[in-house]
């Protein structure tokens, strides 16, 4: 069974954000694979960050793809603006798609890959239904809205099932984990068949950043061999 490779996606809500283009650069050239951006409108989720003029500016900053995370409501009114500001990816949260099939569909025709997103309470059944239409499958290990939060371990089995359907139906399907990931939990999550980790504060907190995402990659390689 081949499934996509281990990436490496440190998220930039843990980085310097007076130095954000320098942290950005630091990161890709650390050997990132994606960069995950976390958006946060308020409502959804209690804290507020950026929009379409950041991200634009952090896509400036690197060649490496942007993994933009959309936890706003209403998401579909403001798609486009975040894959014309250079989103290479948009996850969006089940929670706030009534019509998630569409909304998958509306990502994927502006030319992006489409993610749809589940809380730590919401079942992998709200997505068995979307995974041919969907590209990528975030998997939250912590309620979001903020960094450097503990990850809950009852999400696993969530990725266990959704690997299972994915092998089945759509094997290039990338399974991504958020919250709380560093080397302490990286492990569980690959042997749990997630290929694709967020990490904001294991990374950001080191002085050298290829070195922890270096050590990352071969924790998460070693767990799904
Ligand atoms: C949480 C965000 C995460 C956050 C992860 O709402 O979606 O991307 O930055 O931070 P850590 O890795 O510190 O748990
Ligand atoms: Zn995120």
């Amino acid at each position: 069974m081949s499934r996509p490779p281990i990436r490496i996606a440190p998220s930039i809500l843990a980085s310097d954000f007076g130095r954000l283009a320098e942290e950005v650069a630091a990161v890709s050239d650390a050997g990132a694979d994606w960069i995950h951006v976390d958006v946060m409108d308020g409502h959804f989720v209690p804290n507020l960050t950026i929009g379409p003029p950041v991200v634009e500016a952090v896509r400036r900053a690197t060649e490496r793809p942007l993994d933009v995370h959309l936890m706003i409501e209403a998401p579909e009114r403001s798609i486009p603006d975040y894959v014309a500001a250079g989103a290479a990816r948009v996850g969006v949260h089940v929670e706030t798609c009534p019509h998630l099939h569409r909304t998958l569909g509306q990502i994927r025709e502006l030319g992006a890959r489409a993610c749809a997103v589940l809380n730590p309470a919401t079942p992998a059944s709200a997505v068995e239904t979307v995974i041919e239409d969907a590209d990528q499958i975030l998997i939250m290990s912590v309620n979001p809205g903020f960094g450097g939060q503990s990850f809950i371990p009852q999400v696993l089995d969530k990725a266990r099932q959704i690997r299972a359907w994915a092998d089945q139906r759509n094997p290039e399907l990338e399974l991504e984990i958020d919250g709380g990931i560093g080397m302490a939990t990286i492990a569980q999550a690959a042997a749990a068949g997630v290929n694709a980790f967020v990490a904001g504060t294991a990374i950001f907190r080191e002085d050298d950043y290829a070195a922890i995402i270096e050590s990352l990659r071969k924790e998460a390689e070693r767990a799904r061999s």
